[in-house]
């Protein structure tokens, strides 16, 4: 068996590993229900197995007072388009392991960021941002993005109110801790079986600091059986998605341990947050994570791996940010990702005129046209009366 990082890996207490805290123990397995497990998802792979067994200031209100500024001298900027909303690629990519970067991957486009079979971020990617889930109110180890504390917080609350308390088993992964993981289990599993319950290196959830794999407070692991089954597990699957937390990696439809949406092995524990507002619409959609984003959120073509151009550019009085991003060969996350991608449009929360004019641009257009008027008036004022 390889070694790795227990702790760091909850799937890996799928087999029995005990909970640690991340960056902790060592690769142990108590109960080899995993290759039974594998077994099965190889099979749902090769012909489908039905499931029987327990498995978002200051600067904002700086542009409005602008606006408004202007406005007051009674000028009207010329009205500029919306801009256009932003179609991802379209039809969901066939399950096939690829190491396509993916688009957006900027920590501020959090809650849209997909890694899957053929999309990863770089091994430099490290949220900027990473808590202890403790700041949540919940037990258990390791860290998560504050971004999601207060969500996590409620949830917490709401489940132990609930009767059905859970905890955290296993939160954040750097990527040095997905390799041993991924590593442990190949090692215990072969890489074929391994691929279909552990993410390669860059491709798991887990490294963008906002997924976890939760536990019944005060239970066993989740990782054994059916947690869905469970009270708290079941309490997950009915209300984590109005938290903002989604189950990634839910049975097929057809009811099959592997999925071919997800391009992934059913586990009813591993829940990644996307806020509040994309887990309603997801949630709503009745589409994975997966088939969400890729289908309205990702921008990168999954047969050449480029990175989708800006298709309307935003009409713009001054210059603007090159739009056609070029995908570097492991980019570091924050400087590589090309910030005029049709991410940031295609995001709900970023501030602008999303669906109108920016009060920047009003604000700019209003006191350019002032100061015409002013030094137009005081050109006349100043000019010899005609004779
Ligand atoms: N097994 C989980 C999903 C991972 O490797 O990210
Ligand atoms: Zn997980």
């Amino acid at each position: 068996m390889g070694s790795g990082d227990a702790g760091a890996d909850a799937e890996a207490a799928v087999v029995g590993v005990a909970p640690d805290a991340v960056g902790g123990g060592g690769f142990t397995l108590v109960q080899p229900t995993r290759k039974a497990m594998a077994a099965s998802s190889v099979a749902s792979l090769r012909g489908g197995r039905n499931f029987t067994a327990g498995i978002v200031g200051n600067m904002r209100t700086a542009r409005v007072r602008l606006a408004a500024l202007a406005f007051s001298f009674g000028v009207l900027a010329l009205p500029l388009a919306a801009p256009a909303p932003v179609a991802a690629i379209g039809p969901l990519p066939d399950c096939r392991l690829d190491d396509i970067m993916t688009v957006p991957r900027d920590y501020d486009s959090w809650s849209t960021t997909l890694v899957d079979w053929l999309l990863r971020v770089p091994k430099s990617y490290v949220p900027p941002d990473l808590v202890p889930v403790s700041e949540a109110g919940i037990a258990g180890p390791g860290l998560i993005r504050a971004v999601a504390i207060e969500d996590l917080g409620a949830m917490t609350a709401a489940a132990a109110a609930n009767g059905t308390p859970i905890a955290v088993n296993s939160p954040y992964r750097s990527y040095a801790e997905q390799v041993a993981s991924f590593n442990g289990w190949v090692g215990v599993d072969g890489y074929e079986d391994a691929i279909t319950y552990s993410q390669r290196p860059g491709h798991s959830e887990h490294q963008l600091g906002l997924t976890i794999d939760f536990m019944t407070l005060g239970g066993g692991s989740a990782l054994q059986g059916d947690w869905s089954t469970d009270p708290s597990g079941a309490w997950m699957a009915a209300n984590a998605w109005k938290y903002g937390w989604l189950m990634s990696y839910p049975l097929a439809d057809n009811g099959a341990l592997f999925s071919e949406a997800t391009c992934f092995h059913y586990e009813p524990w591993h829940y990644r947050y996307v806020g509040r507002e994309i887990a309603r619409k997801i949630h709503r959609s009745g589409l994975t994570i997966r088939e969400y984003l890729w289908r309205h959120h990702t921008m990168v073509d999954p047969e050449t791996g480029e990175p989708i151009a800006t298709p309307t550019p935003t009409p713009s009085p001054a210059p603007s940010p090159s739009p056609t991003p070029t995908l570097a060969a492991t980019p570091s996350p924050v400087t590589s990702t090309p910030v005029a991608t049709p991410s940031a449009a295609a995001s709900p929360p970023p501030s602008g005129g999303e669906g109108g004019i920016d009060p920047l641009v009003l604000g700019i257009g209003g006191v350019a046209l002032v100061l015409l008027a002013t030094i137009a008036i005081v050109v006349r004022r100043g000019s010899p009366a005609p004779s």
